[in-house]
């Protein structure tokens, strides 16, 4: 499923990550990656050990959290700390596959669900820099506004277009879901999102409950932990 979840930053809050960004050390990005990655990685990203990584890191959570669509749509079960980066000067990065499974800080792995992107800069800011989504319905392009999310599953091919004229920065991280086979999530959340409606517009309560019942039972027999 490819979401696109509008305003998890505000205006100020990008204000305040693109202030912190533009005095910030950035590094070779492609020390995160796996060889298939590093052949065709061209950007920059914030340092792993960087304190502003983890700063911002942490309000990118925060802000994620406050976002009934986004916990609905992923189910989140475990999430690695966002990574900020950055692409300009035909900056790019070619068709991969995000990792299966990370390692966190704690010793323990994350199984790579679903990858996320922040959204940093305007689409006006910066020429090309484009995400590129290839999955079962064809290629997607995808480019947002600055504070908007976009969550797709980690097992699609995927790339970002060359940027050629200003710079496109971005925060990006994995999500380990509850429910780890994206058709299931997809279903659960087309109920969640019915029965949200049901209930504001007034629909009739015994069948509300009664898909609230199934909702939560088919979440029970789907969930791993
Ligand atoms: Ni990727």
């Amino acid at each position: 499923m490819l979401l696109h979840i509008p305003d998890i930053l505000t205006r100020d809050e990008v204000a305040h990550f693109r202030h912190e960004l533009d005095r910030a050390t950035w590094t070779d990005g492609r020390e995160t990656v796996g060889p298939q990655g590093a052949q065709v990685k061209r950007n920059l990203q914030l340092p792993d050990a960087s304190p502003l990584r983890e700063t911002l890191g942490r309000a990118v959570l925060e802000a994620v959290a406050r976002h009934p669509t986004y916990h609905a749509a992923t189910l989140p079960q475990r999430t690695l700390m966002p990574r900020f980066n950055r692409y300009e000067g035909g900056g790019q990065y070619g068709f991969h596959v995000d990792g299966a499974v990370m390692a966190l800080p704690d010793g323990t792995q994350l199984r790579s669900d679903i990858s996320c992107t922040l959204f940093l800069a305007n689409p006006d800011e910066y020429d090309g820099g484009e995400l590129i989504i290839n999955d079962t319905y064809g290629e997607h392009e995808v480019k947002l506004p600055a504070g908007d999310l976009i969550v797709y599953p980690s097992s699609s091919l995927h790339r970002v277009a060359s940027v050629t004229r200003g710079a496109r920065l971005a925060a990006f991280f994995w999500v380990q879901s509850l429910v780890r086979d994206d058709s299931k999530r997809r279903l659960l959340f087309e109920m969640d999102t019915a029965i949200q409606t049901l209930t504001r517009t007034g629909g009739n309560a015994p069948a509300v409950l009664q898909l609230t019942a199934v909702y939560h039972n088919l979440l029970r027999s789907w969930a791993e932990s």
